[in-house]
């Protein structure tokens, strides 16, 4: 666990030799997973590169990674990737700075403060409830698109709670694809193409933020002139500043679509990824749903029920650990500073990688195996802080981690207790990283099996569902 300490700093950390950047571009663009983790592998905890004409670092020690995040937070910018969000995030607490991002933080918090979160967990049980009761035995389906199905009503409900018709939902739901397809693939997004430059991607993208913009600010002038309610929106609508300052239409609207954006994709990411490993490990499948059912019997999740489902909780740790949604965070650093003894230049682009770090086996042995007990109070005291940072951390730390937490136990509860998934034959897992951490193409198709039909056991009651 003992880092190489430099005094004074090194002018430069080792990394592959590519002055005018070209190699690691396309290694960038074509196999970022593999690579990040050669590269830690090949020069160490600190890697200097070039790229897009700029320094770049991939820092990978848990130490380097606290200091970035936590001891030098007020040095650190947005990236450049993240940068690019603004497009369709506007000016939201993920892609914002500075003291619009301090003053819009403090105001958002306080609709994440845990008696809310709480509070939400009957919304998201019921908006779970009403989404698996269209799925029959033995119907095959795609794990990434039914899960994210499920998490965007949820946000949706959550959020904009009976503001929203079905048809919104659903040009939302058209939209955020868009969106997303757009940060996922296009060489538009990585290349920077002007907004205005008439490709059909970049249209599309333009029309999708429009439709989503007539949406939000219609709902936001709804809810200026009907009564105050206490959900989601009520709280952002009536947050003040210290000088009694509330939110401009426009900040609200770049919030919510942040929240949206940021809320869903990542939760459905964990929760079909969790699914796909326990389709994998039936040891573990089977422990998991003999604590829920002990739980529930066959009654729906409450959120007092998270404390006792502690095995639950385990295995979603571990798969954020194999399969971070947020496999990368960046900064840009804006003064000279100090990591891991290396001197980084202000204008540098810093990386820290969840997907790499959460598979360094000093940390994690056997980093490949899927092993939920590694995060037994014994087995996981003396894990450095930031060896395992699926929600990043310090003063950016999600704000949503909580909500999260609640939303993953509440789902992932209410599908184990009354089904199990099977892989259909001959599909392995394809990676493709974006901004989040997606799987390639349309995704793992697994056929539902409903206990109540092939297992002897307590038997769901639908009243109670
Ligand atoms: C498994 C689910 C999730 C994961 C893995 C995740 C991961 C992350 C990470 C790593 C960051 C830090 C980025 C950075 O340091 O630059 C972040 C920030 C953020 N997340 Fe999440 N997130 C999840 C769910 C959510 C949810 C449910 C919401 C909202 C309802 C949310 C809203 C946000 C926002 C607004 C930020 C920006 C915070 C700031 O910069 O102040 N996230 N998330």
């Amino acid at each position: 666990m003992t880092q190489i300490q430099h005094d004074p700093p090194r002018p430069h950390a080792p990394g592959p030799r590519d002055r005018l950047g070209a190699r690691n571009l396309v290694r960038f663009a074509t196999d970022q997973l593999a690579w990040l983790r050669e590269l830690a592998d090949r020069y160490g905890d600190v890697v200097e590169l070039r790229m897009f004409g700029k320094p770049w670092f991939l820092v990978v020690h848990p130490t380097d990674i606290e200091d970035v995040m936590v001891k030098h937070a007020r040095v650190m910018g947005r990236d450049a990737y993240t940068i690019v969000l603004q497009r369709a995030l506007g000016l939201g607490l993920l892609t914002s700075d500075g003291d619009l991002w301090k003053r819009q933080r403090k105001l958002m918090s306080s609709a994440f403060v845990p008696k809310r979160i709480q509070g939400y967990a009957d919304a998201m049980v019921r908006v779970t409830s009403a989404g698996l009761g269209a799925w029959r035995d033995g119907e095959v389906v795609t794990l990434h698109q039914e899960m994210s199905r499920v998490t965007m009503e949820v946000a949706a409900d959550v959020l904009f709670g009976a503001g929203v018709s079905r048809r919104d939902t659903e040009t939302v739901r058209d939209a955020m694809e868009i969106i997303n397809e757009f940060f996922a693939n296009s060489p538009e997004a990585i290349a920077r193409v002007p907004e205005w430059f008439p490709t059909p991607r970049n249209r599309r993208m333009t029309r999708a933020v429009r439709q989503i913009d007539e949406l939000i600010f219609r709902i936001i002038a709804e809810r200026r002139r009907g009564p105050a309610r206490d959900d989601f929106l009520g709280v952002l609508l009536s947050a003040q500043d210290d000088d009694g300052a509330t939110m401009s239409d426009r900040q609200l609207r770049d919030e919510a679509v942040t929240l949206f954006l940021a809320g869903h994709e990542t939760t459905a990411l964990l929760l079909a990824h969790t699914l796909f490993l326990l389709s994998k490990h039936p040891d573990v499948e089977r422990r998991l749903h003999a604590e829920i059912a002990g739980v529930l019997g066959g009654r729906a999740p409450v959120a007092a029920d998270v404390k006792a489902l502690p095995y639950l909780e385990r295995v979603l740790k571990e798969s954020m650990r194999l399969y971070p949604p947020a496999w990368t965070t960046g900064r840009e650093a804006n003064e000279d500073v100090v990591i891991g003894g290396t001197r980084v230049p202000r204008g540098a682009q810093i990386l820290l990688s969840q997907w790499v770090v959460h598979r360094d086996p000093r940390w994690f042995p056997n980093p490949e195996g899927f092993d939920p007990d590694r995060w037994s109070d014994e087995r996981a005291a003396g894990l450095p802080k930031f060896a395992y940072f699926p929600f990043g951390g310090g003063p950016r730390v999600c704000i949503g981690n909580h909500f999260a937490m609640m939303e993953a136990t509440m789902m992932l509860s209410l599908i184990v207790r009354d089904w199990r998934v099977e892989l259909l034959p001959g599909q392995t897992l394809v990676l493709k990283p974006s901004v989040t951490l997606r799987q390639r193409g349309p995704g793992l198709r697994v056929r539902l099996v409903e206990r109540a039909r092939h297992e002897l056991g307590p038997r769901r009651s639908p009243a109670l569902s």
